[in-house]
């Protein structure tokens, strides 16, 4: 398993698994491509196994604070620490660059994430309410960095 920087070239391949990892509300392949457009101060990495995506995840970094967008990783690669590598190699270039503190919105039904961003020192700050499209409320988590 590699991780690296994910580029404009991994668009198509991420609108395929956006597919998969989130039926329920997936980013459009318009949606995944204006992320590398340049325009916005988006950092993307991709785990690579056999030379195949098999994860990525998403920051933009405005220091001192950093918003995580996307979090995913295939089905059958799950539970074998592959969202924390990638989370973990995410968090490090953020605090390369500057950022002291990390937000995200997560669904509240979403245990397995939650799990994930509790074990990284991510707590609950707040809930937005009819967040998602179909009207599930978003957990809004933070964690600090010294
Ligand atoms: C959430 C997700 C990214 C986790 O990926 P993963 O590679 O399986 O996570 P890891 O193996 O690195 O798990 C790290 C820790 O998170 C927690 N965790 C992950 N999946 C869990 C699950 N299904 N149930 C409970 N805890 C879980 C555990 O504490 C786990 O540590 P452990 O395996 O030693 O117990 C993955 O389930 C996924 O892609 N889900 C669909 C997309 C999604 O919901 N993304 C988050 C959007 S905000």
């Amino acid at each position: 398993m590699i991780i690296r920087r994910a580029t404009a070239d991994d668009v198509d391949r991420i609108a395929e698994m956006e597919k998969v990892c989130f039926p329920e509300e997936p980013w459009s392949r318009d949606m995944v491509a204006a992320e590398f457009s340049g325009l916005n101060p988006t950092r993307y990495f991709a785990a690579e196994e056999d030379g195949r995506i098999v994860a990525y995840a998403g920051v933009w970094v405005i220091p001192p604070e950093g918003y995580i967008t996307n979090v995913a990783v295939l089905p059958e690669y799950r539970r074998r620490g592959v969202a924390s590598q990638v989370l973990q190699t995410m968090i490090d270039e953020c605090l390369a660059e500057g950022v002291t503190d990390i937000t995200l919105e997560v669904r509240v039904s979403n245990d397995p994430a939650i799990a994930l961003y509790r074990s990284f020192g991510f707590e609950e700050a707040g809930v937005r309410r009819r967040y998602y499209q179909d009207g599930e409320d978003a957990l809004i988590m933070w964690t600090h960095h010294e």
